[in-house]
C-alpha cells in the first residue's frame, strides 16, 4: 500500500505559486531585502525545489544542489530572530493568499517555524 506524503496534498502547481507569493513579500519587507539579492528567481526555484522534497516528494534540492545543510548555507547571511519572523510572516501571508489551510497547514507551517528557528545564526541586538 502507498502512503500518502504532504507534497501529494499539496501538489507540485499550488507549491510552485506559493513560493512565488512568498518571494514577493521577500522583495518587498524591510528587514529581508538588506540580506536578499535582488534578484530571486534562483532563490526561488531552488526552493520549491527544497519544499518539494521537504514534504515528502522527490528529492528535487538534493539531485542537483547535494545535501542540503540549510544551517549551513544560511550561516554567511545574518538571520537574527527578527529576520525569522519576518520570514514566516511572509510565508503565512503567502500561504493565505494561496488558499493553504486547515490541517495541512497547520502541520506545514508548524515545520517551517522549526526551521526558521534552527535557521537563526546571530542576535538581534548586533550594534
Ligand atoms: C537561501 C534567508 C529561513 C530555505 C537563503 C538566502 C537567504 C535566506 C539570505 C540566500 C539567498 C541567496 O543569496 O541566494 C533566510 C532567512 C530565514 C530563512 C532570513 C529566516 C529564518 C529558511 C527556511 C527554509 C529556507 C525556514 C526552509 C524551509 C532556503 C533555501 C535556500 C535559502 C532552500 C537556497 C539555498 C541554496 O543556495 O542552495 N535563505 N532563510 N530558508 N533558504 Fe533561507
Amino acid at each position: 500500500e502507498k502512503k500518502t506524503v504532504p507534497y501529494e496534498i499539496i501538489g507540485g502547481e499550488k507549491l510552485g505559486r506559493l513560493v512565488d507569493a512568498f518571494y514577493k513579500r521577500v522583495a518587498k519587507h524591510p528587514d529581508l531585502i538588506p540580506i536578499f539579492p535582488d534578484d530571486l528567481t534562483e532563490v526561488a526555484r531552488k526552493q520549491k525545489q527544497f519544499l518539494t522534497q521537504f514534504l515528502g516528494g522527490p528529492p528535487l534540492y538534493t539531485e542537483e544542489h547535494g545535501h542540503p545543510m540549510l544551517r549551513a548555507r544560511h550561516l554567511p547571511h545574518e538571520v537574527t530572530p527578527k529576520r525569522a519572523k519576518a520570514w514566516l510572516s511572509c510565508m503565512s501571508a503567502a500561504m493565505d493568499e494561496t488558499g493553504i489551510d486547515g490541517e495541512f497547514r497547520d502541520f506545514f507551517f508548524q515545520r517551517l517555524v522549526l526551521t526558521a528557528q534552527h535557521m537563526v545564526n546571530t542576535p538581534d541586538d548586533v550594534p
